[in-house]
């Protein structure tokens, strides 16, 4: 059996007891380690759960997952997921190769910052698409996610904009190179985010957004050092949420009274 199991946002002990049933009498455990990752390393989860776990990067998780799937033919394999393991990153892709291969396999479920955003006082139902931000570069500056960011807005829809996480990347100069070097890890904050999306909005005068447009900023959602500011996106540029994960929302432009009452507490 091939099981994909969501450890929630928090800490070792978010997982959920059917969760932790499964990671305790499972063959092998892998542990996803580039779409997200917890407030607690590899080391205190291995504690937790007195078991060894086998770091799973992109690499990984691209190129050698189908011998792992092949395994969960014979015996009980679980792959562990930050978050919930269909929530943003879907990871369905796996699901459709274990299938393929005729391995049967389990999801569960755990909360995802998806729907833990809510945490600041802005009501799901009122989401439009999610955003992904990508990290520029001097000579590669995307911003089709700008688009639907105002495409929300001009719906009066909030925006859940997910933040760029770099780890274990090649080095553009190693791409060429038998031997593989990597960049430090690295992941964005909202002040990053936010100075982004000020250069968008400077480019794109007529968007209907401006510097004073309002935007919410949360680090480390779930866990006990949890963060919410609500600030314009000019004020956001210079707001320091400490470590990451880190996510910024758009609000819609107009709000019902229990969400500005809510936010209110984070300006
Ligand atoms: C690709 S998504 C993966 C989501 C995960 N599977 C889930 O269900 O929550 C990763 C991004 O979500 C956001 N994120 C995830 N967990 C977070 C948290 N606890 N606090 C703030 N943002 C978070 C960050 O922007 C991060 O870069």
């Amino acid at each position: 059996m091939f099981y994909l199991i969501g450890l929630g946002l928090g800490d070792a002990k978010d997982i959920t007891v059917r969760g932790l049933e499964i990671v305790k009498k499972c063959d092998k455990v892998l542990l996803e380690a580039y779409t997200s990752v917890l407030t607690v390393g590899k080391e205190v989860l291995e504690d937790f759960y007195n078991r060894p776990l086998i770091i799973a990067d992109r690499e990984l998780c691209e190129g050698n997952i189908d011998d792992f799937l092949k395994e969960a033919k014979d015996k009980d394999v679980a792959l562990l997921v930050v978050g919930d393991p269909l929530g943003a990153t879907t990871h369905s892709d796996m699901l459709l190769r274990a299938r393929q291969y005729g391995v049967e396999f389990q999801v569960v479920h755990n909360a995802s910052i998806i729907n833990a955003v809510s945490c600041c006082g802005l009501q799901l139902y009122n989401f439009g698409e999610t955003v992904s931000i990508p990290y520029w570069t001097e000579t590669w500056q995307p911003d089709s996610w700008f688009q639907k960011i105002i495409e929300n807005f001009s719906r009066n829809l909030h925006t859940l904009c997910l933040l760029d996480i770099k780890v274990k990347e090649p080095t553009e100069e190693s791409l060429t190179k038998k031997v593989r070097q990597y960049m430090d890890p690295k992941f964005m904050s909202v002040k990053e985010a936010a100075s982004q999306l000020v250069k968008v909005i400077e480019r794109n005068p007529d968007s209907g957004m401006t510097q004073e447009s309002l935007a919410v900023g949360l680090s480390r959602v779930g866990s006990p050092e949890q963060k919410i500011a609500v600030r314009s996106l000019q004020v956001m540029q210079d707001c320091d949420l400490g470590p990451p994960l880190h996510s910024l929302v758009i609000p819609a432009p107009t709000l019902h009274p229990l969400e500005l009452e809510y936010l209110a507490q984070f300006r």
